[in-house]
């Protein structure tokens, strides 16, 4: 793996003091229950947050759920209680869910808050006052499942050709939003900020979209009410997704308060494929009318697929998040996650491709590594990590040896100072900012597979055995300084196991907290910490 570029789109803060980096996912519906699809955003959401966090930065992750709308409403009646109710006793399965799977948000919001209905009334007044906002009658298809107006010809045989459902027909007064005023202007955008939209492919996608021309569209229905009411015309509530894209800026206090502290824009909205046009079009041309600044990007991942099927309730295959990690562990399923497919593209779910990864990379190449080191330095010295020469850099310059020039190869730093950051270390934190999370745990992995080989051929049973006791405490120093560095690296994806690794390491405190940039610097690990063997970090799962 080559070294790329390093442009760094996501870590340079806006001004010489802006270290804010505010990353946001959607805001789910409560029309149901959450599956693996909102885990996935979330937890790839997470593990940008807890690694911007190391790097410094003074992250604020936002997620919620959006509650409005006719297919909320629908659910409600469905179920027989009022949509509030409704609301509320599903809100929280997410947040229920989000504690489980170990996610560092900082706040939620919920479009049924008096704060957000404010700010979305406050959004809908200030472009209504710029003279964007206009009534008209609405003719069209609706797919109310996907909450998306749709022309004649986007139909693929008479349904929705997102969803596959069938459409209705609406006619009523409606506002509209000048959309047709704004597609040249977000273009410019789109082509001035290469990195506003990611990945290119989506980025290609909306930019052919936004060729084709834009309609202005209908932005609010009379035809429900479960919604916020237009100002002014109360017969009215808005579209739910003007109101659900005000979220992002509702949740961070504005009107009073986010510009003021620096919050707005947002450095990354992470959302699926699926939900690109509204994120990528209509909320940049709301924000172009309101007269305020656009998220500095957009990131689409792909979606996922279950045992090579379209995910579906009435397939009866929608992946429960909670059953996963009851039955697996809450690191296991975050790790499967981001390796399993590049974030970005579609990727197929299975138990086969889960238990191999947790046999295969979890228990075989890491768990094995950590519990071999712990038992070797308890056996071979006391269980205190050693002094060694290999602490003031992995392995001296003039040992060739093959092992050595592997160990040198990840862990060396730049330049042999004990203090330069070392390339893998930069390249593992590129790829961090690029959302590449699949490759910086590829690279992880190679870090892993060489401490791997390194045990092997330095056979530190023998070094025991023939005394070899300078040997034998650089390899151990080196095992041991290895995996605390590993563990750095894995914390925003594995936070509770790395944490366990350094514990088993005899390092006081967790990660969280730390710097990422001091602490992949080799030789931190201290002589004479009394190491401790912890449980299977990943027990293997029996065929
Ligand atoms: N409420 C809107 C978002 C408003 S944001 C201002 C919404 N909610 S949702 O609950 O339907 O879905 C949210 C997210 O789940 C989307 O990012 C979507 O891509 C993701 N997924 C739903 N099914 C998925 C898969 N099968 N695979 C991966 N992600 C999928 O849309």
């Amino acid at each position: 793996m080559g070294m790329q570029k390093r442009t760094d789109p996501v870590s340079q803060p806006g001004g010489a003091e802006r270290k804010t980096f505010f990353v946001t996912t959607p805001i789910y519906y409560v029309n149901d229950v959450p599956h693996i699809g909102h885990a996935y955003t979330t937890v790839a959401a997470d593990c940008l947050s807890r690694y911007k966090r190391l790097k410094g930065f003074d992250v604020h992750f936002l997620t919620g759920t959006d509650e409005h709308g006719q297919k909320v409403e629908k659910a409600a009646q469905a179920a027989g209680v009022e949509p509030l109710a409704f609301a509320h006793s599903v809100v929280v399965r997410y947040q229920d869910l989000w504690t489980k799977l170990n996610i560092s948000n900082d706040a939620f919001i919920r479009t049924t808050e008096e704060r957000h209905k404010k700010a979305a009334a406050h959004i809908w007044e200030t472009i209504a006052q710029k003279g964007d906002i206009y009534k008209g009658e609405y003719e069209d298809w609706y797919c109310t499942p996907c909450e998306n107006f749709l022309t004649e010809t986007q139909l693929v045989n008479g349904k929705c050709p997102d969803c596959f459902r069938p459409v209705e027909r609406l006619k009523e007064e409606s506002y509209f939003f000048k959309l047709s005023a704004y597609g040249e202007r977000i273009l410019a955008h789109i082509e001035a900020n290469p990195d506003f939209i990611q990945p290119s492919a989506k980025r290609n996608e909306i930019i052919s979209f936004l060729k084709t021309g834009l309609r202005d569209l209908s932005v609010s229905r009379t035809t429900f009410s479960w919604g916020i009411p237009v100002p002014g015309d109360p017969r009215h509530v808005m579209y739910v997704w003007f109101d659900a894209l005000t979220n992002y800026l509702s949740a961070t206090g504005w009107p009073d308060a986010a510009l003021k502290d620096g919050l707005w824009p947002a450095d990354v909205h992470i959302i699926g494929k699926d939900i690109l046009r509204f994120h990528a079009v209509y909320w940049p041309a709301f924000l172009m009318a309101a007269g305020l600044p656009l998220p500095k990007r957009i990131f689409a991942h792909g979606w996922w697929t279950v045992e090579g099927q379209k995910m579906s309730k009435s397939k009866g295959n929608v992946v429960d998040p909670n059953a996963m990690i009851e039955k697996y562990g809450v690191d296991q399923f975050r790790y499967f996650l981001l390796r399993e497919v590049p974030f970005g593209l579609d990727g197929d779910f299975s138990i086969k491709a889960l238990e191999g990864r947790i046999n295969g990379d979890l228990a075989n190449d890491l768990g094995n590594l950590v519990s071999r080191s712990i038992s070797m330095i308890e056996k071979y010295r006391g269980g205190e990590v050693p002094e060694a020469e290999s602490r003031a850099t992995p392995i001296p310059q003039n040992d060739n040896t093959e092992p050595a020039r592997i160990i040198r190869g990840f862990f060396q730093t730049r330049s042999d100072s004990y203090d330069a950051v070392g390339d893998r270390a930069r390249e593992i934190a590129h790829f961090m900012d690029n959302l590449e999370f699949h490759r910086a745990l590829s690279e992880i992995w190679q870090g892993i597979s060489i401490l791997n080989v390194y045990v092997d051929k330095m056979a530190p049973w023998k070094l025991f055995k023939e005394e070899n006791k300078t040997t034998l405490s650089n390899v151990l120093y080196t095992l041991a300084e290895g995996l605390r560095i590993i563990a750095v690296y894995l914390y925003p994806f594995m936070p509770t196991s790395a944490d366990k690794i350094w514990e088993s390491l005899g390092i006081e405190g967790g990660i969280a907290g730390r710097s990422f940039d001091e602490e992949v610097k080799w030789g931190r690990l201290k002589p004479g910490a009394k190491v401790k063997k912890i449980t299977a970090l990943f027990p293997r799962l029996q065929a």
